[in-house]
């Protein structure tokens, strides 16, 4: 395993916080803080209507924009969705698929993340796509089964080309806003589990090479010990994405 010639990625996922005065504040109290801080690519996942006020803000800085969903769709009658080509033309560069909260309150299914994906890629955004098992299926000894088939089902159709601009983030559904983390073992076991799927999908290098994020309660204080695991290739952050002090002490964490 290559951990040093992967590229760590620590992004934070606003979900549902912030208007846009609070987003342009939230970014220009972080960026001090994690200037100079190259070690790790820094993302801000951040809601629809916040992308430009967040944009502005992180102009001049390492910090990068990312929306939270995007449809499969080019344009149509498809009310309350937003295109990956309105995306791209606001600046934005990366985009969450697949969130646990996409797909358990709004339907998302691995044949519609597989799909956002392919729009997004096409369009030239940057894929952070998630998955990850439910408490169940941990409980149930059936984590491999469950993130493999995801991987698989998600990445379907897409070529090694495709794989440089994705992230895949995994996500155990248990651990997300519930203060649970998953330990150090199980997260890397867990990214490790992808990172097979991927080299017997495609190939070695095409696995090698991929970031796999680690999501579900990442702190300040948990972020080093997961972050130096072997398949552990950065975060998704949500909670403490929303506090500049605790984002910028993930980021350090990642240096
Ligand atoms: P959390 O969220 O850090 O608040 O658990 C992570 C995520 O949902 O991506």
């Amino acid at each position: 395993m290559n951990k040093a010639t992967r590229k760590t990625v620590i992004a934070g996922n606003w979900k549902m916080n912030m208007t846009p005065s609070a987003a342009a504040k939230l970014i220009s109290e972080l960026a001090p803080k994690v200037a100079g801080k190259n070690e790790c690519d820094i993302v801000l996942c951040v809601p629809f209507v916040d992308i430009d006020a967040a944009i502005k803000a992180a102009e001049g800085t390492n910090i990068k924009i990312g929306a939270q969903n995007v449809h499969f769709k080019e344009s149509g009658a498809y009310t309350g969705e937003i295109s990956a080509a309105m995306l791209c033309e606001v600046g934005v560069e990366y985009v969450i698929i697949g969130h646990s909260e996409r797909r358990q309150y709004f339907g998302e299914t691995d044949e519609t993340v597989n799909l956002r994906t392919k729009a997004a890629l096409a369009a030239g955004l940057k894929v952070i796509l998630c998955l990850g098992e439910l408490l169940e299926a941990r409980q149930s000894g059936i984590t491999e089964e469950i993130v493999s088939m995801q991987t698989k089902l998600d990445l379907a159709g897409l070529t090694k080309e495709d794989l440089k601009n994705v992230i895949i983030a995994y996500e155990p559904v248990w651990a997300i806003g519930t203060g649970l983390t998953a330990t150090p073992e199980q997260a890397d076991e867990a990214c490790g589990v992808i990172r097979n799927v991927v080299e017997n999908l495609y190939d070695k290098e095409t696995a090698e090479a991929l970031t796999i994020q680690y999501g579900g309660s990442m702190n300040d204080a948990n972020a080093k010990e997961l972050l130096a695991k072997v398949n552990v290739d950065g975060g998704l952050i949500g909670g403490a994405s929303l506090k500049s002090d605790a984002f910028a002490a993930i980021v350090d964490a990642a240096q």
